[in-house]
């Protein structure tokens, strides 16, 4: 083609784009707008590539309600958790959160469930991840750690290893993890059994770590040619890995894999689908934990004081209990639940990593009331989104120096939990918001703490832990993954370990 036709063809473009996004007004009641200077698209650019500046700059331009164009799609913005309640707990006829959900199931994992329901299918899966069930995970959890933490360990007893510290965490529990819900190769477990265990599971994690890391570009369709060949071969490796029937061969599935394939099977879903489906579950189940923890262990390695507070926990806690824990099957729950400091610790190290979207459609021209008495009208097709990591997580009202971990911000003078914080003068709800709320409340909550927990008891009762260096520094976020749950680090920091003698 000639340049002067490209040029043609350009121009042709953008005047369909201007036609396109006759600019909309703001109508009375409706909160500030703010189309950005690139018709159609809008503030897409910015948003896509550091949403938290982008959104800090509207909040303080606009407020804490705000309504701007992203990509042709109009997105009001609400900012304040005095709000958010009766966002999260709205009905699905006036908000709903499914179109969004089915959307990124589509474009990610190239999956299409007829007849999906996500609020059935959550109202299924619950006993198996919150209740009935967890003795049974944290169980299995607690053994396929030390499967894979320690089974090799006494190969190179004594001589320190180098790994990334990112890399270690995140194998280490998405390793545990697919093999308490997916299954391991036999039981009862042998030695043989647990080496192949072992290396299972590192092929399953490392193909998942390379879907994970183009997972941003995936949503927002972005790939590049290569990329898209590269995804392309990966997915079809996981689908594979954890196709029907390779699964069928697995002993020892959770329950929750057990009815999560019967709920399938009752769809009418073909092996095929089941299989991206599977694949989906791993994500939404084992992708955030491994970076949960890694800033947790950095948090701890870069503040001495913090790291010393959890070792006098665990002592009074779990190596001083009546039975040592190299002896013990599993940490009881009794035991987890009472270790406050390892709580803060992972609390505020959630509330500093934790940057999850919550998007609901506006499926009805509405008012939305503000907790402060205000009233906005919403319309009919726009989208609502909330982002409690910029409000209440780093806001500096109720937190004072918000960017800072302190291991014990969530904890009172005398070591019990603190709970009230503030904002306008008000005591908030909702205060730290890393597993949403609502409808939108994380079912694997109570698993993801119990494994995050004993991942780091068993790390700090069998090693010894250091940072590669002296100034090794908390590195910057992926600014790509913002919306998607936990951040994760720009690149991964180098550590040291050796077993303890
Ligand atoms: C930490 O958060 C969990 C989950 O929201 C909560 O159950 C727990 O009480 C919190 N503990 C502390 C000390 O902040």
């Amino acid at each position: 083609m000639s340049w002067a036709a490209l040029l043609g063809l350009l121009l042709a473009l953008l005047l369909l784009l201007l036609l396109l996004s006759r600019r909309r007004a703001r109508r009375p009641g409706e909160p500030p707008l703010d189309l950005g200077s690139i018709p159609w698209l809008g503030h897409a650019l910015e948003f896509g590539r550091d949403a938290a500046s982008f959104l800090t700059r509207m909040k303080e331009k606009h407020g804490d309600i705000f309504t701007v164009l992203v990509g042709g799609r109009y997105v009001t913005v609400l900012l304040d958790p005095h709000s958010y309640d009766t966002v999260v707990w709205e009905q699905r006829t006036r908000l709903d959160f499914h179109p969004y959900a089915i959307f990124l199931m589509e474009r990610i994992f190239d999956l299409q469930l007829p007849n999906f329901n996500p609020s059935e299918e959550k109202a299924r899966m619950k006993p198996m991840l919150m209740h009935r069930d967890l003795q049974a995970l944290t169980e299995a959890t607690y053994t396929n750690l030390r499967t894979v933490l320690l089974g090799d360990s006494t190969e190179a007893a004594g001589g320190w290893r180098e790994t990334g510290l990112l890399d270690f965490a995140y194998s280490s529990l998405l390793r545990a993890g697919y093999l308490t819900l997916y299954g391991v190769e036999a039981t009862p477990r042998t030695s043989e059994s647990q080496a192949q265990d072992r290396v299972h599971s590192a092929d399953v994690f490392h193909t998942f770590r390379q879907l994970d890391l183009l997972l941003p570009k995936l949503a927002r369709g972005s790939l590049s040619v290569g990329d898209k060949d590269h995804a392309c071969s990966v997915k079809g490796r996981l689908w594979k890995l954890l196709s029907p029937a390779q699964l069928a061969t697995r002993a020892d599935r959770s329950s929750w894999l057990e009815s999560y394939m019967r709920h399938l099977e009752e769809m009418g879903v073909s092996e095929d689908m089941q299989a991206r489906a599977l694949v989906l579950q791993l994500w939404a189940t084992q992708g955030n934990m491994g970076p949960t923890a890694f800033w947790l262990l950095l948090f701890l390695l870069k503040n001495p004081e913090a790291l010393e507070a959890v070792h006098e926990e665990l002592k009074r806690v779990v190596w001083q209990a009546e039975q040592p824990v190299s002896q013990m099957p599993t940490l009881p729950q009794k035991v987890l639940d009472s270790m406050p400091v390892l709580d803060s610790a992972l609390n505020e190290t959630l509330r500093l990593t934790a940057a999850p979207f919550i998007t609901r459609e506006v499926m009805a021209d509405l008012a939305l009331p503000m907790a402060d008495g205000r009233e906005f009208s919403l319309r009919r097709g726009d989208r609502l989104l909330l982002f409690p990591f910029l409000s209440p997580q780093k806001d500096p009202e109720i937190y004072t120096e918000p960017e800072v971990f302190k291991y014990n911000r969530f904890l009172n003078p005398d070591g019990s939990e603190k709970k009230d914080f503030y904002k306008d003068g008000k005591r908030l709800k909702n205060y730290n918001m890393p597993w949403g709320a609502g409808h939108n409340q994380c079912l694997g909550k109570s698993y993801a703490i119990n494994s995050i927990k004993q991942f780091v008891v068993l790390l700090l009762s069998h090693f010894e832990l250091r940072l590669g260096s002296e100034d090794t520094e908390v590195p910057e976020f992926d600014l790509s993954r913002y919306g998607f749950g936990l951040m994760q680090p720009e690149e991964d920091v180098p550590i040291r370990y050796r077993v303890r003698l």
